[in-house]
């Protein structure tokens, strides 16, 4: 392929992660430089949710010292960049200002151009850091925040099939998770309870299956598990061990269940475009979940389609995803100015309407 070199810094304060990285793209293929991920659980965790105001104070306090460490990892100085990438949205807007008041800071210092990014774009094109597929491939986006099936065309171009029109899968697992009375977050503490259970034994909902279509719905699943868990305890006093596991099973089946026949139908959509070589990839922390990717991984076979699955770290909220995001939009010339806008909302196909889902992260545009 090509003998250019980008080397971009990367930021992003979205949610509740200050990130920086630096990511080199040297003959045609992307490496990781540094990539420092400062969270702020501790911080939001007696309000039971990421609150905005605390996530935007947070991210001025520690987003230069993420620049710096990058940086340092990286063993360059701003003088080696080419520019700076920064997520510009959607997000919580003081948390996305802080992001891009800081690029803009170290552009307007060095000259270096800026590369604002939609952050779900930052999601969406990470497979082709980490396994170069050719577009358009097909991303399934599952996450506390996001849940969305997009063609990724090309580094700017975008086709929604389908999303939640309410809460993230990831929501739900925390929420299960809560009702259950098992740590936070609650995706990894449901799967280990639910290995021990029995999936069959309480009949969970397989929300909007009935119709048509890639939209899924998880607010019903979670209603569910409330009047299940309600009905064992006014049963019998209280859950035993066995009770937990059972509830943990049926409900990440259900989830499982629903993912994978949305994803049998995105990929015959997907598939009428006729790709050279078909991808599925999957991104988002409830891409981690075992029994998740093994139920979607036979649909893929089925299919004859290729499936990726990045990393975790790199599934989950970073700024190697934007650098990367950057360097494909830096690629087709598409930088930005100090005219950056910081947006709330940002869909990434603007030939759909918005989904409507709130969530942790506000609209899931
Ligand atoms: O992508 P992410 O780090 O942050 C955003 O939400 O943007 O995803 C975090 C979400 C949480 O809701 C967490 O419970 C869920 O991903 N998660 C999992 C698992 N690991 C993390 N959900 C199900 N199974 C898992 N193993
Ligand atoms: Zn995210």
């Amino acid at each position: 392929m090509t003998e250019e070199t980008i080397t971009l810094l990367g930021l992003e304060s979205s949610c509740d992660d200050t990130a920086a990285a630096v990511v080199r793209l040297s003959g045609g293929r992307g490496a990781i430089l540094s990539s420092v991920v400062a969270g702020q659980a501790e911080l939001h965790a007696a309000f039971g949710g990421v609150v905005p105001e605390i996530a935007a104070r947070a991210h001025v306090e520690k987003i230069d010292l993420c620049v710096e460490e990058a940086l340092m990892r990286a063993g360059l100085a701003l003088c080696d960049l080419d520019g700076i990438a920064v997520t510009a949205g959607p997000g919580l807007i003081g948390g996305v200002l802080a992001g891009v008041m800081c690029a803009k800071g170290i552009a307007a210092a060095t000259g270096l151009p800026i590369l604002g990014i939609n952050h779900l774009a930052g999601h969406a094109l990470t497979p082709r850091l980490t396994d170069d597929p050719a577009f358009p491939y097909l991303v399934l986006l599952v996450s506390g925040g996001h849940c969305q099936f997009l063609i990724v065309e090309d580094a700017d171009r975008f086709r929604r099939l389908g999303g939640t029109i309410d809460d993230a899968p990831g929501e739900a697992f925390d929420k299960t998770a809560k009702l259950l009375g098992l740590p936070q977050p609650g995706g990894p503490a449901v799967e280990a309870e639910a290995a021990g259970g029995d999936p069959a034994r309480f009949a969970f909902p397989r929300p909007l299956l009935d119709r048509p279509g890639c939209d899924l719905s998880f607010s019903g699943l979670k209603t569910a598990l409330l009047r299940a868990r309600d009905g064992v305890v006014a049963e019998r006093g209280g859950l035993t061990r066995a009770d937990r596991a059972d509830l943990c099973a049926g409900f990440q089946v259900a989830v499982a269940d629903v993912l994978a026949e949305k994803s049998r139908r995105a990929l015959s959509e997907y598939l009428l475009l006729a790709p050279e070589v078909p991808v599925f990839a999957v991104a988002g922390g409830v891409a981690a979940n075992a029994a998740i990717r093994g139920r979607l991984q036979p649909v893929c076979a089925k299919a004859g389609v290729r499936f990726v699955a990045p990393p975790l770290a790199l599934c989950t909220d970073n700024a190697a995803m934007i650098a990367w995001a950057g360097i494909e939009r830096f690629r087709l010339g598409l930088t930005d100015g100090l005219d950056l806008v910081a947006r709330p909302r940002w869909p990434l196909d603007l030939g759909r309407p918005a989904l409507i889902g709130g969530g942790k992260k506000g609209a899931k545009a």
